[in-house]
């Protein structure tokens, strides 16, 4: 009889905790669906792609475990979904710094997006060089019989920031957390370089788009004028007086 009770607990366990995990793979598709909206949409009034990347995971049981353990949380679901926000994760990697605070600002208007945190490590790098900016948010997800808000963990970055990250990341396991000094002198120089192209290529951009604009401008009133050029460089006044009904 206690043996089947335990088998039966078992069970409740099992589908309790496979609906626990479920939910946070749904906040991931909701959210990614929501991404590759902005993406198709963003590309179709900018002309260009501003998300080079996106990838996700949900954390494995394991790292939950590893991160309740460090962090000194107790150890149930509830305290579980309290205390750890990062278990449905998603990294989007932008093409310029302005596209990171573009996208963040979209995903903050939508009605069902709940901001619960913004880290700012782009505006306040991380002492060790780290940049990113980091949202926690929070959607609803429904399902057969019931609505859940979950959190999600969005990291934004751009390329070089992406590059310096992954970088970071294996040396610092490679050397089981213990980096010599010098390679963190030099992981923290790279940092504010890989900042230094971000901004430059920022400039470029902008000045592209800059020159982009004007020639489109320019098309557009001729093609609606049909005159030439020479006549487009006529002072506002005449062009005015040209164009006039009469
Ligand atoms: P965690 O407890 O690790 O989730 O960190 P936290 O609660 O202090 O949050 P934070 O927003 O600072 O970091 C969340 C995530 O950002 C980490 O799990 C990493 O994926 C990434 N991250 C933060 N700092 C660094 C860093 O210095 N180097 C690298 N490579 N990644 C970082
Ligand atoms: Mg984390």
């Amino acid at each position: 009889m206690s043996e089947s009770m335990d088998i039966q607990e078992l069970k409740n366990l099992k589908t309790e905790l496979t609906r626990f995990m479920m939910a946070y793979k749904f906040a991931l598709d909701e959210m990614n669906t929501k991404i590759n909206i902005l993406k198709e949409e963003f590309h179709y009034i900018h002309d260009y792609n501003p998300i080079e990347h996106v990838s996700s995971r949900v954390k494995s049981p394991d790292g939950i475990l590893k991160k309740v353990m460090r962090k000194g949380h107790e150890l149930s679901l509830s305290s579980i979904r309290e205390q750890v926000k990062d278990i449905a994760g998603i990294r989007i990697t932008c093409s310029f710094i302005s596209d990171i605070y573009e996208i963040s600002e979209m995903l903050k208007k939508q009605k069902d997006v709940k901001i619960l945190n913004c880290k700012d490590y782009i505006q306040n790098p991380k002492p060790n060089g780290y940049q990113s900016l980091h949202l926690i948010v929070e959607i609803p997800i429904f399902m057969s019989d019931r609505e859940e808000h979950i959190p999600v963990e969005i990291q934004i970055r751009t390329i070089a920031m992406d590059f310096w990250a992954s970088l970071e990341h294996k040396i610092f396991y490679k050397y089981n957390k213990a980096v010599p000094g010098h390679l963190l002198t030099e992981l923290k120089e790279a940092a504010i370089t890989a900042g230094e192209l971000d901004r430059k290529m920022e400039r470029l951009h902008k000045e592209m788009t800059a020159i982009k604009e004007l020639e489109n401008e320019k098309t557009s009133k001729q093609l609606f004028l049909g005159i030439d050029e020479e006549t487009f460089n006529l002072p506002t006044y005449l062009l005015e007086s040209l164009t006039k009904k009469v």
